[in-house]
């Protein structure tokens, strides 16, 4: 089912509401597969938006090998001086978010979102963001979601930050450590093994993170700097560790700054600590609080809610940064909220807004003492009986989706209007954090 969705959803042609909306502008789109004569010029386009040099032949195969599943449109402009150049890109694939109760909600993907600055402030952003969330709609996906470069660009479209991300700086020697004495061992493995190991356990785990997605292809080989076009692939590390009945439930790769100036104030940088179970966190972050020389061990795309902090005797030699980072946009209202669980009962009637249209309707969340909920439609001018009016737009049903932000915060913030907004906030929260531990 999911992987008809996939290509159904790959192979839509361009949004036809957007392509007039081109054809206004004298531009034309259309997709660009990663097999397409016309990709490495797409590509090109694409790192010039994000303000990185031209791609060399290595980077261009290396791309395409691991874009084969993406659905990349560029819009072009034929009057141009390199007409060949896309002055517009952005990808998208299908892929399954974490929502809470650990079930996996298929969603479009969102990346490569760039306008060319001679051609910038037109509405082309927009014409590419509307027709994927149209042509999301229109495959059958309830979502999609995306990362940021800009936090002001996609609140517009109804996207809202529904998971955070971490950044964690600590200063090992006066952290402290009161977690667990670990159990089993740490070895140095190579990259090619973290490689090997790093895609089941994350599997494993990424359901129980609302907020996680698939990892991207490519990704993998991105972190450990396995393919042939990675740079300073030498400087990572990566080690592993294995439970005493012989299990390796958790990797993690790094780099070391050395200090010259003073050895003892080296840094480490975690690039991805990755533990399928509790004990392989515990024996993870204690082999990097107690490296020798290092006076700061950083990470990021953490958690807000690390039990690493409660490792800590000093709970200040944490530096926490939060940014929002996971975007979500719920296109199906209904679906998005049925496969969803929830940590109360109640009965929730939404009057939900869309700036564009898609997801505008009233919709009634019931949710029974199991945690699940149903979803129907209510008509009329009152809310029905008994049920919380919760009046909100796309954006804000998304921040709360995953349980990150709460309806009340919202409600005080003026961004959400309930007749009792502490209950539609028992109802959707969850009890486990969202996050998303890498960028997309
Ligand atoms: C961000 C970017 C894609 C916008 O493209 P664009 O074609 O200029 O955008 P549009 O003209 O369609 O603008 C659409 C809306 O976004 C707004 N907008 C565009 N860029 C913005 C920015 N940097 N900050 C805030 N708002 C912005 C516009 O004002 C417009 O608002 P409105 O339609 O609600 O009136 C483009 O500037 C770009 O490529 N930037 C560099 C790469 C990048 O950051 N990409 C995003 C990756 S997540």
């Amino acid at each position: 089912m999911t992987d008809d969705i996939r290509d159904r959803f790959r192979n839509l042609p361009v949004d036809a509401t957007s392509q007039r909306a081109f054809a206004d502008r004298g531009l034309e789109a259309r997709l660009v597969p990663a097999a397409d004569p016309a990709f490495p010029d797409w590509l090109r386009a694409v790192r010039r938006g994000f303000l990185d040099s031209d791609p060399t032949d290595e980077q261009v195969a290396a791309t395409a090998e691991r874009a084969g599943d993406r659905r990349n449109t560029g819009v072009y402009d034929p009057t141009g001086a390199i007409p060949a150049i896309p002055v517009g890109t952005v990808a998208s694939w299908g892929s399954e978010l974490s929502v809470p109760g650990g079930t996996g909600l298929p969603v479009s993907a969102i990346s490569a979102v760039t306008v060319a600055p001679t051609h910038h402030r037109r509405g082309i952003a927009r014409a590419m963001l509307e027709g994927e969330l149209r042509a999301a709609a229109a495959a059958g996906y309830p979502a999609s979601v995306l990362t940021v470069s800009e936090s002001t660009l996609y609140g517009r479209y109804g996207f809202a930050p529904a998971a955070a991300a971490a950044s964690w700086r600590i200063e090992p020697r006066r952290a402290g450590w009161v977690g667990p004495e670990p159990t089993g061992r740490v070895d140095f493995i190579t990259r090619e093994r973290f490689r090997e190991l790093a895609p089941g356990l994350h599997d494993r785990v990424r359901l129980a993170t609302p907020g996680e997605i698939e990892m991207p292809a490519g990704h993998w080989d991105r972190f450990a700097r396995t393919r042939p076009d990675a740079e300073k692939a030498a400087e990572l590390r990566a080690v592993q560790w294995t439970s005493d009945a012989g299990a390796v439930e958790g990797v993690a790769i790094y780099t070391v700054a050395e200090d010259h100036d003073d050895y003892t104030k080296s840094k480490v940088g975690i690039s991805y600590l990755l533990a399928a179970t509790p004990a392989a966190y515990t024996a993870l972050w204690r082999f990097f609080l107690t490296l020798d020389l290092i006076g700061e061990v950083t990470a990021r795309e953490l958690s807000e809610d690390e039990p690493l902090l409660w490792m800590l005797a000093d709970q200040r030699a944490a530096t926490v940064t939060v940014t929002d980072h996971q975007y979500v946009r719920i296109i199906d209202v209904a679906a998005a909220l049925e496969a969803r669980r929830f940590d109360a009962p109640g009965r929730l009637a939404f009057e939900v807004s869309d700036p564009i249209g898609l997801s505008t309707g009233r919709h009634l969340l019931e949710v029974d003492q199991t945690g699940t909920g149903r979803v129907s439609t209510w008509e009329g001018d009152a809310a029905p009986s008994d049920a919380v009016l919760v009046r909100l737009g796309i954006a804000e049903l998304s921040a709360v989706y995953l349980g990150g932000a709460s309806p009340l915060t919202l409600a005080r913030a003026g961004r959400v209007e309930s007749t009792d907004a502490a209950a539609a906030a028992r109802v959707l929260g969850w009890h486990v954090r969202p996050r998303l531990s890498f960028w997309y």
